[in-house]
């Protein structure tokens, strides 16, 4: 692999899905010189233990650090709920992941809905089965008291995406499976997966036919109507939250003052088969054109 001669902003995922946050930062500012890695030979992270995940992470980091990244972000709900603080201690290099980020952003929204429909306190929280047992995420909203937090692993929903099954029959049975007993309180949904912002339509239809009420979509673009409820009774929405406004916050205050860090630069890392990785970012990025590189991570 060439060395990189940019500062650049490191984005890392177990394979494409952090693509979703790498687009809506490079629509945001899309002079940022960045380097994506998707570690798709060892994907998914999803059911992996933490040393797994833990050691990876660390590859990625060097990795990273080897090619002139001032930021690590791991833009997998996965890997960000439990490397960010164990690696942050040894890392030349600051490091933050959607996770942390997402805690305060999701209690200031919920916050904000609840002030208006006081009794719609409920944030619920959707991630991988890692990410669901591990808790963090519920964890850190919980230490907001007002706030009660329900979380449901959604595995399947992951697969779907990566086939580009987002619509339709198949996905609306595998909503009513992990959501049917959503609670009634709620009025944001965490989409703590980095491929579960592709499901939202899916996700949106669901809830305005069993809960009647009208679901928007908030990302880093605004806030959306997904899904008019016709015969809502219930005036409070559900609003589904991806983590990219925080990671774009973030940013602007990171990258203030850094020029050398505009210079349209963007490398785009694999760790296998790069034809097959091509053809399945295109679920996740529009109009992406870049080719990836295969790299070893060791
Ligand atoms: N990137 C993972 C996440 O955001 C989803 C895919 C996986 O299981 O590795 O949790």
């Amino acid at each position: 692999v060439r060395k990189n001669k940019h500062k650049s902003i490191f984005f890392f995922d177990s394979g494409q899905g952090g693509l979703t946050l790498w687009e809506s930062v490079n629509q945001a500012f899309p002079l940022l010189n960045t380097i994506y890695l998707g570690d798709n030979a060892r994907y998914p992270y999803g059911n992996k233990s933490s040393e797994t995940i833990l050691l990876y992470s660390q590859q990625a980091l060097n990795f990273a650090v080897s090619q002139g990244a001032v930021l690590f972000i791991v833009a997998c709900g996965t890997a960000s709920s439990i490397v960010v603080e164990r690696l942050q201690k040894n890392s030349p290099i600051p490091i933050i992941g959607v996770v942390d980020q997402f805690a305060d952003f999701a209690s200031e929204v919920t916050t904000k809905v609840c002030s208006i429909h006081s009794s719609y306190n409920g944030v619920s929280v959707l991630g991988t089965r890692f990410t669901i047992e591990n808790g963090r995420l519920a964890n850190l909203i919980t230490n907001h008291k007002h706030l009660e937090v329900w979380q449901r692993a959604c595995p399947l929903f992951v697969p779907l995406v990566e086939e580009g099954v987002t619509e339709g029959e198949i996905p609306e049975s595998v909503c009513n499976l992990y959501l049917r007993d959503i609670p009634f309180n709620t009025s944001v949904i965490l989409l703590a997966c980095t491929h579960f912002p592709r499901l939202t339509v899916a996700i949106a239809q669901h809830l305005e036919k069993n809960l009647k009420r009208d679901v928007f979509f908030e990302n880093a673009a605004g806030r959306i109507l997904i899904k008019r409820c016709a015969s809502k009774k219930i005036e409070c929405p559900i609003i589904l939250l991806d983590s990219s406004p925080t990671i774009i916050k973030f940013l602007s205050h990171f990258c203030l003052n850094e020029n050398d860090l505009f210079e349209n630069k963007h490398s785009f890392y694999c760790t296998d088969n790069e034809l097959k990785f091509n053809r399945v970012a295109k679920f996740f990025v529009s109009h992406f054109s870049s080719d990836f590189e295969k790299i070893i991570l060791s």
